[in-house]
């Protein structure tokens, strides 16, 4: 067995979950490895929310209950943006194999800024009072403006993604894409970062996916065609141009 696995490298050595993203499982061997915590950035409008959306009704439909931590847009907002897409999302609210909860909301409330350990806490709480087994967070970049101690981003961001990490779910934390080619402490502690991209090209928008990282499995980095259609996103093993 132990030599199979040296000799196969294709062989699949953990289980994995499926990301519900048409095309990406096949690029990281399979799906994402269970437990760990994914990283998901881009600029705004590069698809980061619809595939969130994507890997929580995935699991929905397996019957894992996901849940969706937002921290930029209401619950109403969300649900109507993803109602453009055949995903059902409804029924599964409504089933509640998908909750989304509204953290930037109860934040602002009552005034005074929360502590970096205050939301840690109020997210651990969540998840584990829904039993989730899929977790999103959209997004983490707003975060250090709702705290009293941004000073403590650093810190405390790579120490919810261990925090996310020890849990028994599988998480992708979404980011804002402020500046490209920098690397952020959270790339560093998270088991894969996945880039969304869109930039025109010759006149024509052009789409792409890019795998930065991602332990556990080969892979190339470079951009990948995407498209986005009612379906959701669908990857493209092949350049986007
Ligand atoms: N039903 C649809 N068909 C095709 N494209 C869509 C559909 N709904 C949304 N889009 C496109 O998908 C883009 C990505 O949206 P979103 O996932 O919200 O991005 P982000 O969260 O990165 O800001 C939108 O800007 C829009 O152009
Ligand atoms: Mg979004």
């Amino acid at each position: 067995m132990e030599e199979n696995i040296m000799e196969n490298k294709s062989l699949p050595i953990y289980s994995r979950v499926s990301t519900g993203v048409k095309g990406l499982d096949n690029l990281i061997g399979g799906g994402l490895i269970p437990g760990r915590v994914y990283v998901v950035t881009g600029p705004p409008g590069s698809g980061k929310t619809t595939l969130g959306i994507q890997f929580l009704v995935e699991g929905a439909k397996n019957g894992e209950k996901g849940i969706y931590i937002s921290l930029v847009d209401d619950s109403k907002t969300i649900i109507q943006d993803m109602l453009y897409y055949r995903f059902n999302l409804l029924s599964h609210i409504r089933s509640k194999k998908i909750v989304i909860y509204d953290l930037g909301a109860v934040l602002s409330q009552g005034g005074k800024k929360p502590t970096w350990k205050e939301i840690l806490k109020e997210i651990k709480r969540i998840i584990l009072h829904e039993n989730a087994k899929r977790v999103v967070i959209d997004s983490f970049t707003p975060l250090e403006f709702m705290v009293q101690d941004p000073e403590n981003k650093r810190k405390e961001v790579v120490g919810l993604i261990k925090l996310l990490s020890t849990m028994e779910i599988t998480a992708i934390v979404i980011t804002e894409m402020i500046e490209s080619e920098k690397y952020t402490d959270d790339y560093y502690v998270a088991s894969g970062v996945v880039i969304m991209h869109h930039f025109m090209r010759q006149y024509n928008m052009i789409r792409a996916l890019q795998i930065l990282k991602m332990r556990g499995t080969s892979h190339d980095s470079n951009l990948k065609k995407i498209k986005i259609t009612e379906n959701g996103i669908e990857v493209y093993n092949e350049a986007p141009w």
